[in-house]
């Protein structure tokens, strides 16, 4: 059985694991920079590259141990290549290609957004392509029509802010803290969905895009307006993200037609009340609901190595020379 190693620094997790290509993990090794950063409540490209370097080499060979292999039981090497902060990527990179190199194996350099996207295979076998992924990450919020590796129609993205970058802002706004998704969801389970009344960007409208500049605004006066409780702003913010993923996703559902499953990804996914919404769309629209367990949801390198193993399959492979990207849509 083709056994992959995957690497992913593209951000502020390192991480190394080993999957086969039927979808077995035999091993996921992660270090979060997350102490690094908490001083300046967001990640420093910097700090985070430095910290990759210092990571990686020893996280690839404690999931080797881990799995009891050595290197040349790997048949793929496969690692991040973009989009994210560029000099975290280029470590996972550049020490994937030496690795290619030197033991003489494939490399297939990955998108991040695909790792997420393909990540609920790896979860469940059984889903089948076509499917429609909401992808909610720090940086990316999208409707996706997956079809295949390497094979995605964009439906929708955000026309400003991510899901992500929206929860980290208003944990920041809120004094929560780094990282915010999970300081956020937090706050919210003790706090009143309807007491502090937002907007909803953009729900209701013929165009299909998503915006949550507006919501990051009103939660910064309802904050400065002294009136209500941090849980309750962080349980109505929280509700206003719901109301406009849903709408959004539902829009979509009425115009595609062939898909097999609603299917969200990405480190928003994390979040419990998020993905009950969703569960309860996809019920009231016959379709099997699929989310990744939760640290499949946020950065992990097992989702590297399976996207890695879904191309290799596909015959997608690249060669030595393949850049580092910051940017790098899907
Ligand atoms: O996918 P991910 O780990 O990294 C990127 O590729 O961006 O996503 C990180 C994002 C951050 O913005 C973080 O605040 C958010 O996912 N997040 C959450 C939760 N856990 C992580 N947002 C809401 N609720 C959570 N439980
Ligand atoms: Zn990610």
């Amino acid at each position: 059985m083709t056994i992959i190693l995957g690497l992913e620094s593209s951000c502020d997790e390192t991480a190394a694991a080993l999957v086969t290509a039927d979808g077995r993990i035999l091993a996921h090794r992660l270090a979060t920079q997350e102490e690094a950063h908490r001083p300046y409540g967001g990640v420093v490209p910097e700090i985070a590259a430095r910290a990759h370097v210092e990571a990686l080499a020893p996280l690839i060979e404690a999931a080797l141990k881990d799995a009891d292999l050595t290197l040349d039981d790997v048949d793929v090497i496969a690692a991040t290549a973009g989009p994210g902060l560029i000099g975290g990527v280029m470590v996972g990179l550049v020490t994937g290609k030496a690795l290619a190199h030197a033991a003489n194996k494939p490399l297939v350099a990955v998108n991040h957004l695909e790792g997420h996207a393909l990540s609920p295979r790896l979860a469940d076998p059984t889903l089948q392509f076509p499917y429609l992924l909401l992808l909610v990450s720090g940086g990316h919020c999208q409707l996706l029509h997956v079809r295949g590796p390497g094979d995605y129609a964009r439906l929708a993205t955000t026309i400003d802010d991510a899901s992500g970058e929206a929860f980290d802002k208003t944990a920041k706004l809120l004094g929560l803290g780094y990282p915010g998704g999970p300081a956020v969801e937090k706050a919210a389970a003790k706090g009143d969905p309807k007491a502090v009344p937002l907007p909803r960007p953009l729900v209701g409208t013929a165009e299909p895009h998503f915006s949550f500049a507006g919501l990051k605004s009103a939660v910064m006066r309802a904050a400065q307006s002294g009136r209500y409780s941090t849980q309750d702003i962080a349980a109505s913010f929280q509700q206003a993200v719901i109301d406009c993923l849903i709408d959004r996703t539902e829009r979509q559902l009425a115009g595609v037609q062939d898909i097999t499953a609603l299917v969200v990804a990405g480190g928003v996914a994390a979040n419990q009340s998020i993905r009950a919404a969703l569960e309860a769309l996809a019920a009231k629209h016959d379709l099997p609901f699929v989310a990744p367990p939760l640290w499949l949801c946020t950065d992990n390198a097992a989702m590297i190595a399976w996207a890695g193993a879904e191309r290799h399959a596909a015959g997608l492979i690249d060669d030595l020379t393949v850049p580092a990207r910051p940017r790098w849509p899907l």
